[in-house]
């Protein structure tokens, strides 16, 4: 078992999670999709805890895609109360780690409780800055994309953009993450292997990793052993090794 003993100081400033395997998990144990989804929040409390202890800067959560809202109306209705609660409940969390929320996606498709509790807990978490905690909720990144393609050439239709100064910096600005960083390691769970319409843009150099664990049984030392794992690696940005050293 990986412990944080086991790491060296190069920890990754933006860890992205895509949280899968709920309905599986519970599968396997005979139990309702809804009581796996209850659990993948005992597993989101510990990968935002051991993220903070080891000093990762940027935390994001892939809780709910633009995609998932074609799941039947209850799961879907399940998943937003599990969200009402999970966010009353980890307020003191947040508070005690110094731990900001954020959030991105397009929160007006959530229901009024849902977003007037996130809208809330943002607000109240604003000024902690140990680490940002980031929720993509009715996130789809190709949404992202429109909206800034939407936002940019409005711009530009007005004049107050000219197309020869379009580069990757202004098109960061308009992002839902335009207060993140690049994506360094991107981790997903339950054996699947594909992106799912997260983060495309931000994840153009993240490394990947991917492991069977389905999400409700992830623990710290799963995390502890992804950001091991990244430290093996070598991130050469296109140089060639001997550039590096
Ligand atoms: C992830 O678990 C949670 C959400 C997508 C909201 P799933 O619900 O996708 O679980 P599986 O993939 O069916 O096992
Ligand atoms: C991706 O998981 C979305 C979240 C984890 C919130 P899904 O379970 O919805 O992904 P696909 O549809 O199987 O690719
Ligand atoms: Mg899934």
């Amino acid at each position: 078992m990986i412990d944080k003993e086991h790491l060296n100081s190069n920890i990754p400033e933006h860890v992205a999670i895509i949280m899968d395997g709920n309905g599986r998990w519970a599968k396997k144990k005979g139990l309702f999709r809804a009581v796996g989804h209850e659990n993948g929040t005992k597993a989101v409390k510990q990968a935002v805890e051991g993220s903070a202890e080891i000093g990762i800067k940027y935390l994001t959560l892939y809780a709910f895609s633009t995609e998932n809202w074609n799941r039947p109306k209850l799961e879907v209705e399940t998943l937003m109360k599990l969200l009402v609660s999970a966010l009353k409940k980890e307020i003191k969390t947040l508070q005690k780690n110094n731990i900001r929320l954020n959030a991105i996606g397009n929160l007006e498709a959530l229901p009024e409780k849902a977003r007037k509790e996130l809208l809330e807990v943002i607000e109240n978490t604003k000024t902690n800055d140990r680490m940002t905690l980031t929720l993509a909720l009715s996130y789809g990144s190709r949404e992202e994309l429109i909206k800034t393609i939407q936002e940019i050439s409005n711009k530009v239709k007005n004049n107050v953009l000219s197309p020869h100064l379009i580069n990757e910096a202004v098109i960061n600005k308009h992002l839902y993450t335009k207060n993140l960083p690049d994506v360094d390691l991107l981790i997903r769970t339950s054996g699947e292997q594909r992106i799912s319409n997260f983060l495309l843009w931000q994840i153009a150099y993240a490394e990947l990793y991917f492991t069977e664990i389905l999400w409700p049984d992830f623990k710290k030392s799963d995390l502890f052993e992804a950001i091991y794992n990244y430290q093996q690696r070598e991130r050469r940005f296109g140089k060639t090794s001997e550039q590096l050293s």
